[in-house]
């Protein structure tokens, strides 16, 4: 099945840019920058990764991002996923990225977005694999810095294909984010979300996310189960839901993959992906080879994973249709 897996054409629509530091390129960077690192060696750095909830996660991913200042650390950092990414068949990704977490501590908009589309751009013609960014706000912050943000973004408008949620959910409802989100759609962006799995009012959030904001499709949103009015709207949509199940496993205990199967079975366009790969230690094969050995999925069923997310990318029907 590994083989099968690995050969599978693949589609990653959940894979947050930041998340893809690897130690490795992380000690190579504080080099470049003259920063150091709180860590003596790769293998320290990796053994202090150990999270056991959103919030715990979050704290060194923020800190790790301070090795990211110029325009070629960002490209490398694109570089670096969009080359894991061509040795494991994904054939095109959209990538999250989260400005507000380098405009905060003083890195201007444009040098985080040069260097990611520098990095898109290379990756198609040099590794044959597409790509388009996502901006995701930080939805910890005020919903005045997201508007901000967003009006900042206006001129790259053609580098952005939507807008995302991030960050620590808690106390932070879609709600917050309506005109923000409002005025996305008026700009052309597409919409998604994060609706973490198990949040406090999880199902309120899906809620206010698919009735109040119209979201495109959800990022995670396994508790959308919980109410089976929603996964009918879902349905009735055709929206697609950006699972990513180790990544659960280290936030919540456990993969969610019997969610993912029902989800599966009524129809949803489930997708996997693989969230922040260099924290979690699965890019988007192993969390495929993790649900399948939770589920036993069958070819047809990994397939149809990869088809739903084909199927969902926010892509023009003549492009999908080449991949599909
Ligand atoms: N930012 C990066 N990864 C995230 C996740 N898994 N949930 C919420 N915000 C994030
Ligand atoms: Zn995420």
């Amino acid at each position: 099945m590994k083989d099968f897996v690995a050969g599978l054409p693949k589609c990653e629509l959940h894979l947050h840019i930041e998340g893809t530091l690897e130690p490795e390129l992380k000690f190579e960077l504080a080099a470049r920058n003259g920063l150091e690192l709180p860590y003596s060696s790769v293998a320290e750095m990796r053994a202090a990764y150990t999270f056991d909830s959103l919030p715990s996660f979050l704290t060194i991913y923020y800190e790790s991002m301070r090795v990211l200042r110029t325009e070629p650390d960002f490209y490398d950092l694109a570089m670096a996923y969009l080359r894991r990414a061509a040795e494991q068949n994904v054939r095109y990704a959209e990538i999250f990225f989260d400005p507000q977490a380098h405009t905060s501590r003083g890195v201007p908009f444009d040098v985080v977005i040069r260097g990611l589309r520098r990095a898109l751009m290379d990756a198609e013609t040099q590794l044959g694999v597409r790509a388009q960014l996502i901006m995701c706000f930080l939805r910890d912050f005020q919903a005045e810095y997201a508007m901000a943000t967003l009006l900042e973004s206006l001129p790259y408008k053609e580098w952005i294909v939507g807008v995302g949620l991030d960050s620590d959910e808690k106390g932070n409802p879609p709600a917050k984010f309506a005109a923000v989100y409002e005025r996305a759609r008026q700009e052309g962006y597409l919409l998604t979300m994060h609706c973490d799995v198990d949040q406090d009012d999880a199902i309120e959030h899906i809620r206010q996310a698919v009735e109040d904001i119209g979201v495109n499709r959800i990022d995670h949103g396994v508790n959308i189960l919980e109410d089976q009015r929603l996964v009918e709207t879902v349905l009735a949509r055709g929206m697609g839901l950006t699972c990513c199940p180790v990544s659960n496993g280290f936030v919540t205990g456990s993969l969610k993959a019997e969610g993912i199967r029902k989800l599966m079975d009524l129809g949803v366009r489930v997708t996997i992906s693989s969230d922040d790969p260099a924290y979690f230690a699965a890019y988007v094969q192993e969390n495929l080879l993790a649900l399948h050995d939770a589920l036993q999925l069958s070819r047809e069923e990994l397939a149809q994973l990869q088809r739903n997310a084909f199927e969902i990318a926010w892509l023009p029907r003549h492009v999908k249709d080449a991949y599909v």
